[in-house]
């Protein structure tokens, strides 16, 4: 059960909880009447929440999703585009806290995020989808690349991102027809981990969440930036830079999670690390 974190008050968002110390965290865009169409003060409060919750101590794992039937319907036409359309000042502010929360402050979260697609995710909303580091969809969402429907091209990066997960001729069919597609075909191409039936969305959600709130926080947060950073290298510079990043973690893994998991496994025969994880102290307490 998560209930609104009251600390954190913004208009179009809201930050929830989910139980007593399970080290969740909802981020839920909150304009269900606009199908959580992104406004200019919605990138605002965005980009103010994650900034906040990057270092928040009660968030391990962080859920981003959508009130009501929508995950996000994209930019909002009427205040992001038109609204801005004569107003540079606005525009520029708009645009900058749009990239930065949907790609920068996202993608380099430093805990696990996972985004829960709950119903229509549309254009820009592929930006904050794609940067979540893992994604579950329902298999009744609807997605599109809606753009060249209405005369625009999948800007801002939409473009960039959908490369990076989706195959190359998913990503040329569904950017230049348009077609919407629901959460089985969003699976198929890699734009989320799996879906699920909508009615065993949350509770499929929560249990991932629930397993990674679990692990140790800095070996997670070091495994995911390497795999985003290793994207853009060569061979041997990734071999270098995952050496140094090795040792980095065991400078920064307070609880020795490296030394502990060896010596149960090893001497306490009490874990095997193929099939779980180690047992962690502070899981135990
Ligand atoms: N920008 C601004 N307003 C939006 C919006 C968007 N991206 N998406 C939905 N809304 C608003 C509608 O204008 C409507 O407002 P109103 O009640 O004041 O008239 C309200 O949200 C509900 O939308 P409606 O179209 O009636 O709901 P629906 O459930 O029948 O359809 C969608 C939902 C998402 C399929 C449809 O609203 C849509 O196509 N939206 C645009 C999606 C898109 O292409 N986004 C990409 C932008 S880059």
């Amino acid at each position: 059960m998560a209930t609104v974190d009251t600390n954190f008050n913004y208009e179009t968002i809201k930050i929830e909880r989910e139980g007593k110390g399970e080290g969740i965290t909802w981020l839920v865009l909150n304009r269900p009447d606009k199908r959580n169409a992104m406004s200019p003060q919605l990138h605002a409060d965005c980009d103010d929440a994650l900034f906040q919750l990057a270092t928040d101590p009660e968030t391990r794992v962080l859920i981003l999703t959508g009130a009501g039937e929508a995950y996000c319907a994209g930019q909002d036409l009427r205040l992001f585009f038109r609204g801005t359309d004569n107003a540079p000042r606005q525009r520029f502010e708009a645009a900058q806290n749009s990239h930065s929360w949907r790609w920068s402050r996202l993608s380099r979260f430093p805990k696990t995020t996972i985004a829960m697609v709950n119903g229509f995710c549309f254009g820009g909303a592929f930006t904050h989808l794609i940067a979540c580091d893992l994604a579950i969809a329902a298999d009744e969402a609807i997605f599109g690349l809606s753009e060249v429907n209405w005369g625009i091209i999948p800007g801002g990066v939409v473009s960039w991102n959908v490369t990076q997960v989706m195959n190359h001729r998913d990503a040329m069919y569904y950017s230049m027809t348009g077609d919407p597609f629901d959460g089985k075909v969003a699976a198929r191409t890699g734009l989320v981990n799996f879906s699920v039936p909508k009615a065993s969305l949350r509770e499929e959600t929560l249990k991932l969440a629930q397993k990674m709130s679990a692990k140790n926080p800095a070996t997670v947060r070091f495994t995911k930036e390497g795999i985003r950073a290793v994207r853009d290298m060569t061979e041997s510079q990734a071999a270098d830079y995952l050496a140094a990043k090795s040792d980095a973690l065991r400078f920064h893994d307070k609880e020795g999670g490296r030394e502990v998991a060896m010596k149960q496994f090893l001497d306490e025969k009490v874990f095997r690390p193929g099939l779980g994880n180690y047992i962690r102290e502070e899981a135990k307490a």
